[in-house]
């Protein structure tokens, strides 16, 4: 059997990284019924920190194909791959198109299958923030009404897409971010160079990222998340590691730092896990990273409105605030009530098997 796996931005590699784990391990088990999985990297994210680091550090294969896309407008950027995944397609023919959440490499790897009749396989398919200015919204509700299987992390993923009619293919597997977890986190045996290198007190600093259009494209938006920084970092350090969008915005903005805030360069995935073990509290507009707070026993306070991972939220363990700086500091003042109840995420994000039962749906078991 052929897959072919369509990726582009950081947090995909870390999700195929479980998946082709998983495909390797089926191999070895199944020497007669390979699988052969050709992954297509896009070029949607193209720095070393942004991609060529997590394919090194995860032990995902290389690339078969490098489309070099780049960076781009919407329509630009993901026309440019569809044209350039529907060749890559008609070369390999693949029995599957597999892909991962809700950027623009997602939606294009699965409208240029589907018009060639590539039955999707669809990670992450279900999540809803029902925010149709995110084009991560588009994109996942466009993927998910063109694919054959549905692979949802979560009960209300599968409840999401009955609502629009969604019934046949859709298989809750569990979480392949939590599959990640649980295995890399067992690998951080001591602390990395950059823990030490930081020279921080553990559990005593907060961790963030910005990255979501709708805060860095707004400059009330993005200097109102950062004077709450300033704030907290008169207490206790923040710690951001910084995408390379939003440090083109606070530049372009002419958004002043704080001295206390630290700007970090994107930072490795076992590094980044790392953090997020050790911080007081999360402060994130991420999908992944509300998650691994949740994962991690780490308070979360979410720069949204709204979270497609409700039952963080639920839980008690994600508080949403929007990027309204009084919000933001209201929940760090009231971290305690903030509580990661974690006997929950094995109830909510599965075993940490779902890269294999991926597999064993792709292959009909
Ligand atoms: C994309 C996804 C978003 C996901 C995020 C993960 C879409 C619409 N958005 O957002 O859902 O949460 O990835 O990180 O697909 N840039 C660089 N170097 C890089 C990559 C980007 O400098 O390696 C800069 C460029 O100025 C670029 C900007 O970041 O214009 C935005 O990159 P883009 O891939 O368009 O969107 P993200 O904000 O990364
Ligand atoms: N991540 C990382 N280094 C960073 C920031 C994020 O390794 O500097 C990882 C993070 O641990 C998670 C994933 O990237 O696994 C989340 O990706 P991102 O926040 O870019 O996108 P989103 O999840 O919002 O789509």
């Amino acid at each position: 059997m052929k897959v072919v796996t369509v990726v582009g931005a950081r947090p995909q590699f870390i999700k195929a990284a479980a998946v082709s784990r998983s495909i390797r391990k089926y191999n070895l088990e199944n020497p007669v019924n390979q699988i052969e999985e050709n992954i297509v990297h896009t070029g949607q994210h193209y720095d070393h920190n942004m991609s060529q680091v997590f394919f090194k550090e995860l032990d995902i294969p290389n690339p078969n194909y490098n489309l070099g896309i780049g960076s781009g407008q919407h329509g630009e950027q993901t026309g440019r791959m569809l044209e350039a995944v529907e060749k890559v397609l008609e070369n390999e023919k693949p029995d599957w198109l597999l892909v991962y959440g809700d950027t623009n490499s997602t939606l294009a790897g699965a409208l240029a299958a589907a018009k060639m009749h590539i039955p999707v396989a669809h990670v992450e398919a279900g999540l809803r923030s029902y925010n149709r200015k995110m084009p991560e919204e588009i994109n996942r509700v466009l993927t998910d009404h063109v694919s054959k299987l549905l692979l949802c992390p979560t009960t209300t993923a599968v409840e999401n897409l009955r609502r629009e009619g969604i019934l046949s293919g859709v298989h809750q597997v569990g979480d392949v971010m939590f599959d990640c977890m649980l295995y890399y986190r067992s690998k951080l045996k001591e602390h990395t160079p950059l823990l030490k290198a930081l020279r921080v007190e553990l559990g005593y600093y907060v961790l963030a990222t910005v990255h979501r259009a709708e805060n860095t494209d707004s400059l009330d938006k993005l200097r109102e998340i950062f004077e709450a920084f300033a704030e907290i970092s008169e207490q206790m350090p923040v710690l951001v590691a910084l995408h390379p969008r939003t440090r083109k915005y606070l530049q372009n903005y002419g958004i002043k730092v704080a001295a206390g805030v630290r700007l970090l360069e994107p930072v490795p995935y076992l590094q980044m896990v790392e953090l997020e073990c050790n911080a007081r509290v999360i402060m994130t507009d991420s999908g992944g990273i509300q998650k691994e707070a949740f994962f991690v026993g780490t308070p979360c306070i979410t720069l949204r409105e709204e979270t497609e991972w409700v039952e963080t939220v639920d839980c008690g363990a994600n508080i949403l605030c929007g990027a309204s700086s009084s919000r933001i500091m209201d929940a760090y003042k009231n971290i305690e009530n903030i509580n990661p109840d974690n006997e929950m995420v094995f109830k909510l994000y599965g075993n940490g098997k779902a890269s294999d039962e991926i597999i064993n749906l792709l292959v009909g078991i």
